[in-house]
């Protein structure tokens, strides 16, 4: 990496390897406030990681160094930055607090985004209020997502996120190619009340057209080809396999290829959301993101949350070799943020050439995991507090529960403020010396005991402690996360909005599909021959 300040945190950190957390805290009185930050009802404390004022004034340089300013405003501006795909990137536009003529190929594309987002709502709302009927007259009680990725984890978490505020309608995900799946989906399903939501922005995924296929042949066994159109709806960019798929043109749902799979769920990939919710929690999500937007392209480095965060994981990633960060959201709801952000993140920043196509030597996507809280309490953090390797980690929560009227909040907050304390703190022999004489073991027993009962704490954690899990708010947290990435991309000097990384695998498997019924397969590897064959002998 040439650029100076990168040099600089790599003495950085080394003034930074043996200093310990709390040090940090009895060398700055006031670093809680140095190192938090408020904003709207978001409270942000950082003060839990490993560096100081100085590291964050490095690493904001490092993000002037690498152009950040420019290309913050390229991005929104709607510039080709997904250049490999020679696309805009404008999840943005979506969710825009003060729409302007944007220009994308010459042509606004403002006027076409306030349409169809019209469409959707006016649809949502004649399904909602029972006025869209299915073939015998019925109202719609189920509606099911088919697609897969993108198409499906955005609105699959969020409709998850915002169960609190859910309507009457029923809604189920079906993404896998594994037909089990779609089956165990269609035995709950009854044909008179169910609308299919065919989400595929290329409609060229395998997955998504063989569960629509499935289901129509299914849909088909109870009510007739003219029905349909009641039935099944779409949403994607490729408005010709739609069409020539036999969905009615009416009931196509556009986007545009300037919003990527993982970034979509503001757009018409978003409608299984807005059947969830209705339009008026969906347009509170779009303000939460597009204030989002706002913080993150005015405010100065230094007070700019996505900033703070992006430059913390590289911080972590190419200085401390972290290999992995967790994200563990305090709310049951919040359960599938850690999938989603999988994707997010790790299908943009799984990049191993930088933007000249030349092969890099730092590392670069940051490997992400994790689950809700307490929950992962009793999984997985055992080997956060007490195993070798470092993991940095985002505790998010909120602080007024959805549901009044039980004691539940206290607990729920007393972990989540313990467990970053825990493993900044740790435990140290003296004090589980002190607990075990307490316990009447004898001096044999302590001294045996002490090595597995102590913790060496330091473990750094940043905590996202937010008011309530609104609409808005998760508008803006998702957003939140998107800027992230978007950094880490720019100073990496990675195209974070391609995935040609998922395309070997699509194409191995199609030509695996065509030698399952082929008696030569001897193009393939031994090993990959040999599954072949063994396969073939339970096919019927
Ligand atoms: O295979 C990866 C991917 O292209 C994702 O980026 C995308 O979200 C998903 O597949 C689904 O694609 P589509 O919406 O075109 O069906």
């Amino acid at each position: 990496m040439s650029l100076k300040s990168w040099k600089l945190l790599e003495s950085e950190f080394q003034r930074h390897k043996q200093t310990k957390l709390t040090d940090y805290f009895y060398e700055d009185a006031e670093r809680i406030q140095k190192l938090s930050l408020q904003w709207e009802s978001f409270y942000v404390d950082y003060s839990k990681n490993l560096l100081d004022e100085k590291t964050l004034d490095i690493l904001t340089e490092m993000a002037k160094e690498s152009g950040l300013d420019q290309a913050i405003g390229a991005y929104f501006e709607g510039s080709k930055i997904n250049e490999t795909e020679n696309r805009a990137v404008l999840h943005t536009a979506l969710r825009t607090l003060n729409p302007k003529p944007l220009m994308v190929d010459g042509k606004d594309i403002t006027p076409k985004i306030n349409a169809v987002k019209q469409q959707m709502f006016d649809f949502a709302k004649q399904v909602i209020s029972g006025e869209w009927k299915g073939y015998s007259g019925k109202a719609i009680q189920h509606v099911v997502n088919i697609g897969i990725g993108g198409s499906d984890l955005g609105p699959a978490m969020v409709t998850e996120a915002l169960e609190f505020y859910r309507n009457h309608l029923k809604v189920t995900f079906v993404s896998n190619v594994e037909g089990d799946h779609v089956e165990e989906v269609i035995k709950k399903l009854d044909p008179e009340t169910t609308l299919f939501v065919i989400v595929s922005k290329s409609f060229t995924t395998q997955e998504t057209l063989s569960n629509t296929n499935t289901i129509r042949k299914w849909f088909l066994t109870h009510a007739t080809k003219s029905a349909i159109p009641q039935h099944f709806i779409a949403v994607s960019t490729n408005l010709k396999m739609v069409t020539e798929f036999g969905i009615a043109p009416e009931n196509i749902f556009a986007m545009n290829d300037w919003v990527g799979g993982r970034f979509s769920l503001w757009s018409t990939v978003g409608l299984s959301i807005c059947l969830a919710v209705g339009p008026s929690h969906f347009e509170d999500l779009l303000q939460g993101a597009g204030k989002m937007d706002e913080h993150f392209r005015t405010a100065n480095f230094k007070e700019n949350i996505p900033v703070i965060l992006a430059l913390i994981t590289i911080w972590y990633n190419n200085f401390w070799e972290v290999e992995t960060e967790a994200i563990i959201p305090y709310s049951q709801y919040l359960r599938n943020l850690p999938a989603y952000l999988q994707q997010a993140i790790m299908e943009s920043n799984g990049k191993g050439v930088d933007r000249n196509g030349k092969p890099i030597e730092y590392q670069t996507g940051n490997i992400i995991w994790g689950a809700s809280g307490t929950n992962a309490q009793h999984a997985f953090f055992q080997l956060m507090h007490q195993g070798t390797k470092m993991i940095p980690a985002d505790f998010i929560g909120f602080a007024k529960p959805l549901h009044k009227g039980n004691d539940h909040q206290d607990k729920l907050m007393s972990n989540f403020f313990a467990q970053t304390q825990a493993l900044m703190l740790g435990k140290n022999t003296e004090t589980v010396r002190k607990e075990l004489i307490d316990q009447g073991k004898s001096n044999e027993q302590i001294e045996a005991l002490l090595p597995f009962k102590m913790f060496e704490g330091n473990r750094p954690s940043t905590t996202l402690f937010i008011e309530q899990l609104t609409p808005r708010n998760l508008g803006s947290l998702i957003a939140l996360y998107e800027h992230r990435i978007f950094v880490q991309g720019i100073i990496w000097n990675i195209f974070s909005y391609d995935q040609w990384g998922v395309e070997l695998g699509k194409q191995l498997a199609n030509d695996i599909l065509k030698d399952f019924d082929t008696e030569e397969i001897e193009q393939h590897d031994p090993s990959t021959r040999a599954l072949i064959q063994h396969y073939k002998k339970f096919r019927n």
